[in-house]
């Protein structure tokens, strides 16, 4: 136990989203107007994505997992069609693919940044790959050069999980620059959120009419055209689609946070600079390492490993103990291919992704947020510290 002069005396959430009184009069005045659904602040905010990262298409929708569901329908996957995505992922990125019918293979992670490793998601490309999805991993980039010389020489499709990563550069460019397709997440935890949302950036006019016509039923035109003044009811459906569209309820919340997305980052990183600082003379407890490449970290995420063979606990256990320390933390993520669903299906093994088990039983994420006082990350190492103090192996 921590002495109690030093333990926090209120429980620190793992995390809680920065939600001004711009925001809140933006959702204010859309419940006044009378549009609720989609309309012109999702516009806007797809506007705003596609001036930022100078790319001819952005498609907003209600999560990521739709963006990503709606990535890999576009890629009309035949049942033995593969699809390579990391096996150190949250479920979606995976989900997706096995939605859409076809099989997901699991690639293995560097084991410093967590990110997809490229040498070995090229080794599993076989006759039935048809494309690959890396993860931005918790607000650092995939090694992109690796993976565009990759895809174009192999001709498969390439889609950008960039869930964690608005903000992220790599070598300079930013993430959802490229014109491939690339998915952003505003889930609550996110570097913006719209309480639930995504956006799918992409280059080629022809995908993005498709990702439109499917996010909403596969109807030609959306609620807009139809019912706002010069709209024409009539419509057509072109093909079966989804309701993925994102509400203008949702936009007028990102519209705002769009503006503040630089200072939040800013606040991440200068918090995460202090973690790294608290952590440098706690061994047991190892931040995960940068790209070996130029890159701007979003830190989304700020993710540390447990030496495990310096503690008497699992990490299950460590967790536990910061919360009775009143420290709330996260798990980003349990390997994915041994999931009951895709162990099952695959028959993969222990020892088959070796890096990626390694992480999934020993990393967690601290507290990172916008919110959060210096103060607050000082008692997360304390916590953490005394944690380690009581359950050293002598
Ligand atoms: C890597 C990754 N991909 C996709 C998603 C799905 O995002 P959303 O919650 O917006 O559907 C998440 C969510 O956390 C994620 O971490």
């Amino acid at each position: 136990m921590i002495p109690d002069e030093k333990k926090r005396g209120s429980f620190l959430p793992f995390c809680r989203p920065t939600i001004g009184e711009e925001e809140i009069a933006e959702v204010v005045e859309s419940l006044r107007s009378g549009w609720i659904t989609t309309g012109p602040k999702v516009s806007k905010f797809e506007e705003i994505f596609k001036n930022r990262l100078g790319v001819r298409n952005a498609i907003a929708v209600n999560s990521a997992t739709s963006g990503l569901h709606l990535a890999a329908a576009a890629l009309n996957l035949k049942p033995e069609d593969e699809v390579i995505v990391p096996a150190l992922t949250w479920a979606a990125t995976a989900n997706v693919v096995e939605l859409c019918g076809a099989r997901t293979v699991f690639a293995d992670v560097d084991p410093d940044t967590l990110c997809i490793d490229p040498d070995d998601a090229a080794r599993r490309i076989t006759r039935r790959t048809r494309a690959i999805i890396p993860v931005h991993y918790a607000g650092q980039p995939a090694d992109l050069d690796r993976f565009i010389e990759i895809t174009e020489r192999k001709g498969l499709a390439f889609i950008e999980d960039a869930a964690h990563a608005l903000g992220t550069s790599y070598k300079g460019r930013e993430i959802g620059s490229s014109g491939n397709v690339v998915v952003f997440s505003f889930h609550p935890i996110k570097n913006i959120t719209t309480g639930e949302g995504g956006m799918i950036m992409c280059n080629d006019d022809a995908l993005a009419d498709r990702f439109r016509l499917l996010r909403f039923h596969g109807v030609s035109k959306d609620a807009w055209k139809r019912y706002h003044r010069g709209g024409v009811p009539e419509y057509d459906i072109v093909e079966p689609g989804w309701k993925f569209n994102m509400l203008d309820i949702q936009a007028a919340i990102g519209l705002h946070q769009m503006n503040k997305l630089a200072d939040f980052n800013a606040r991440r990183a200068k918090l995460a600079a202090l973690y790294t600082k608290l952590l440098a003379d706690a061994p047991e407890i190892v931040p995960l390492g940068l790209t070996r490449y130029p890159s701007v970290h979003a830190w989304h995420l700020f993710i540390v490993r447990l030496d495990l063979k310096a503690v008497k606990t699992d990490r299950n256990e460590f967790m536990l103990a910061l919360q009775e320390e009143n420290i709330g933390t996260g798990l980003h993520f349990p390997t994915l291919h041994m999931s009951s669903y895709y162990r099952g299906k695959y028959g993969y093994k222990s020892g088959d992704l070796p890096n990626a088990e390694k992480a999934g039983n020993s990393i967690f994420s601290l507290p990172l947020y916008p919110l959060m006082s210096e103060g607050d990350a000082e008692d997360v190492v304390r916590a953490i510290k005394a944690v380690i103090a009581k359950n050293r192996r002598s």
